[in-house]
C-alpha cells in the first residue's frame, strides 16, 4: 500500500510564508506527523517537493514505475495553472486526493478553478494541515478495501 505525497511550488517555505494563511509548522513537521500517521495505519509513504512543473510531472510518471497506489498532492499555485499536471494524472491513471491548506474558495478569484479537481477522488480545502492527515486516513480506509462512502 505505498501513497506518494506530493507539494508543489512554495510549499518547502511553509512554517514562515504566510503564516496567518498556511499557519506556522514547517513541511518537515508535517511529514514527520505524516510518517507517524502512515507507521500506525501501515501504509508505505513517500514524498516530494518541487517548485518545478515539469519535475512534478516526471514524479508522477515515476509514480507508476514505482506501484504507488494513491497520490496526496497540493499542487499549490499549479493547482490553478497546469494542465500538464492534469495529463499526467491522466496519463498514469493513478488515484489522488487534492489538498489545499487554505480555502481556496474564500480568496482570490483565480484561486477558485483547479485544472485538477473534476478528476480528482475528492478534494480537501480549507482545513490546514490536517486536510493532509484527514486524507491519508481517506487514502487507507479505501486502499483496505473499506466502505468510504
Ligand atoms: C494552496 C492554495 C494555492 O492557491 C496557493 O497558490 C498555494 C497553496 C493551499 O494549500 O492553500 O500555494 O494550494
Amino acid at each position: 500500500m505505498k501513497v506518494l505525497v506530493l507539494n508543489g511550488p512554495n510549499l518547502n517555505l511553509l512554517g514562515m510564508r504566510e503564516p496567518g494563511i498556511y499557519g506556522s509548522g514547517t513541511l518537515a513537521d508535517l511529514q514527520r506527523e505524516l510518517r507517524d500517521l502512515a507507521g500506525s495505519l501501515g501504509v508505505e509513504i513517500d514524498f516530494f517537493q518541487s517548485n518545478h512543473e515539469g519535475a512534478i510531472v516526471d514524479r508522477i510518471h515515476q509514480a507508476r514505475a514505482d506501484g504507488v497506489a494513491f497520490v496526496i498532492i497540493n499542487p499549490g499555485a499549479f493547482t490553478h495553472t497546469s494542465v500538464a499536471i492534469r495529463d499526467a494524472f491522466s496519463g498514469v491513471s493513478i488515484p489522488f486526493v487534492e489538498v489545499h491548506i487554505s480555502n481556496v474558495h474564500k480568496r482570490d478569484a483565480f484561486r477558485h478553478h483547479s485544472y485538477l479537481s473534476d478528476i480528482a477522488e475528492g478534494v480537501i480545502v480549507g482545513l490546514g494541515m490536517h486536510g493532509y492527515g484527514l486524507a491519508l486516513r481517506y487514502v487507507h480506509a479505501r486502499l483496505s478495501g473499506a466502505s468510504t462512502r
